[in-house]
């Protein structure tokens, strides 16, 4: 087949990992935004090659008719969380959405593969609008924490090395560092809240801090720019002292003051 044709077949899931890289760094951002911790800490999403399409239906007997259908990861997303317990949160969100529609799942996390691999798995048909109409293709989606990602990268690049042949002594140290891997997960997930409540007001300072600037901005073309100035310099004040109920304070009188000055501009 020439290249255009592969082109042509293969346009349809650059376009659905692009969507789905959008959507699901949009449910990240969201909420990050919203003041709260994001279940989803990075996204990444791939083309299979032609030549790696080529090469597992070759390994694994499939016909050329066919090959749309059996490999179901030509559009691949991963998704990295920070801890396990978000990852089947993020499993959920999958579930609840109505633009995917789950085909199969596979938990290695719970049951991890022999090599030391874990990750949770969702298999999913996805709908695009390509030139040709809606067409429904199938998309991975693999879900992992950054430390499962960081083992499964290395394991990966090796075995590329090594293709089926990959000394046991070698093998059995990643396996080794699979548990460590498992280890250094289950002990983040025990310090998890209290990181999450750092993120928390990380985030929540930040969004504070954005929308008193806004306001502030706001003010010095409706108010007095003395008053202005002076709210400025209690605003500096607060932020430098560095407490966040001070801050949080702060922002609501300045919700009272920006009000009244709306409710005057309105009469
Ligand atoms: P393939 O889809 O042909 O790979 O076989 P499968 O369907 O039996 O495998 P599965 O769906 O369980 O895994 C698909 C993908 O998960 C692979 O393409 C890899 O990206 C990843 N994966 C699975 N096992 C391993 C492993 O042992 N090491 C690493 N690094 N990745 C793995
Ligand atoms: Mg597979």
């Amino acid at each position: 087949m020439d290249i255009q044709l592969w082109r042509e077949l293969l346009e349809p899931y650059e376009l659905a990992v692009e969507e789905l890289m959008v959507k699901f760094n949009h449910l990240m951002i969201a909420s990050r935004k919203a003041g709260g911790y994001a279940p989803i800490e990075q996204v990444h999403g791939r083309v299979k090659t032609i030549s790696s399409i080529l090469e597992k239906c070759q390994k694994k007997g499939i016909e050329f008719d066919e090959f749309e259908e059996k490999v179901d990861d030509i559009a691949g997303i991963r998704i990295i969380c920070q801890f396990v317990e978000d990852i089947y949160k993020v499993v959920e969100i999958i579930r609840n959405r109505t633009d995917m529609r789950i085909r199969s799942e596979k938990d290695y996390i719970s049951n991890n593969k022999e090599s030391g691999y874990r990750s949770y798995h969702v298999n999913v048909y996805y709908t695009v609008e390509s030139l040709k109409g809606p067409k429904e293709i199938q998309v991975e989606i693999q879900i992992r924490t950054l430390a499962m990602n960081f083992w499964a990268i290395i394991e990966h690049s090796l075995q590329y090395k090594y293709k089926e042949n990959m000394p046991v002594a070698l093998r059995e140290r990643l396996q080794t560092a699979a548990e460590a891997i498992n280890v250094l997960d289950e002990q983040m997930a025990s310090v998890r809240e209290e990181i999450m409540d750092a993120q928390n007001s990380f985030n929540i300072k930040a969004n504070m801090v954005s929308e008193i600037l806004t306001t502030i901005q706001n003010l010095y073309k409706v108010a007095n720019k003395r008053e202005v100035v002076k709210i400025q310099e209690e605003f500096f004040r607060i932020y430098n002292e560095g407490d966040l109920n001070e801050l949080v304070r702060f922002g609501k009188e300045l919700d009272v003051i920006a009000e009244g000055y709306r409710a005057q501009s309105l009469n």
